[in-house]
């Protein structure tokens, strides 16, 4: 379960502190798919990076599953990170001069947990429909094929939690379609919770979850 309690996040500027979020209290448990819209600038890429514990919040608690990652030292959170979290972010992020197979084996490598990790990333690979492009480039793909690739990398570790920043904002709409598909289907079937970040207010609806981050705070539409 990912339980967040009175979040806030502010950030010191010269012009004097912005206040980003304020308040925000939320709860998901495992098999949640929730999709989280707002305006640029509203603050939805600072809640991400918080909840996967890449930027400590400025008040307020986040645990998954019991834990709070900010209260562990910076190699153990490293360790939290690697073990329960994912990330799909706007762009790919692969490593140019890897092959599709190595780009999704690149978090196994610093992980603690032993498993065959080959034959998982050709499963997952498999499921994202690339099972033919596997030593291919990511400059031999196209864009939604790169971003497939992303997702089966951020799943290689079995996470807790997936977070996806506008995974599809460089797609056009019907690879948009075709990887918000994938995403949803991977998750109802390894449990994960998923929270995914979008200006499509289309891919939004197709969430059973939806929220707006209006005024500081996250408001779920009913
Ligand atoms: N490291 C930082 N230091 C100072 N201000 C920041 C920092 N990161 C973000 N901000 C500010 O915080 C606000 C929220 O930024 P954030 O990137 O979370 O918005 P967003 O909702 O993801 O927007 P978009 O839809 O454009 O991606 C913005 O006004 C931004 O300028
Ligand atoms: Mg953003």
């Amino acid at each position: 379960m990912l339980e967040i309690t009175n979040l806030t996040k502010s950030y010191a500027s010269p012009g004097g502190t912005l206040d980003i979020l304020n308040g925000v209290t939320l709860r998901f448990e495992r098999g949640d798919a929730a999709a989280m819209m707002g305006p640029s600038g509203s603050g939805k890429s600072s809640l991400l990076y918080v909840l996967g514990a890449l930027d400590a919040p400025t008040s307020g608690t986040v645990t998954l599953d019991g834990v709070n990652p900010f209260t562990l030292g910076e190699r153990e959170i490293a360790k939290f990170r690697n073990k329960n979290v994912g990330f799909i972010f706007q762009d790919h992020c692969l490593l140019p001069q890897c092959t599709v197979l190595e780009n999704v084996l690149t978090p196994t490598l610093v992980s603690e947990v032993k498993a065959d990790y080959v034959a998982r990333a050709k499963a997952l690979l498999d499921k994202v429909g690339l099972s033919a492009r596997l030593e291919h480039l990511p400059s031999e793909l196209s864009g939604g094929e790169k971003q497939r690739v992303a997702i089966a990398r951020a799943l290689i570790c079995e996470p807790t939690l997936l977070l996806c920043d506008e995974p599809t904002g460089n797609l056009d709409s019907s690879s948009a379609a075709q990887v918000a598909q994938i995403l949803l289907d991977l998750q109802r079937e390894k449990k994960t919770i998923l929270i995914l970040v979008t200006h499509s207010a289309e891919l939004a609806a197709r969430f059973p979850r939806r929220f707006q981050l209006v005024d500081r705070r996250l408001a779920e539409q009913q």
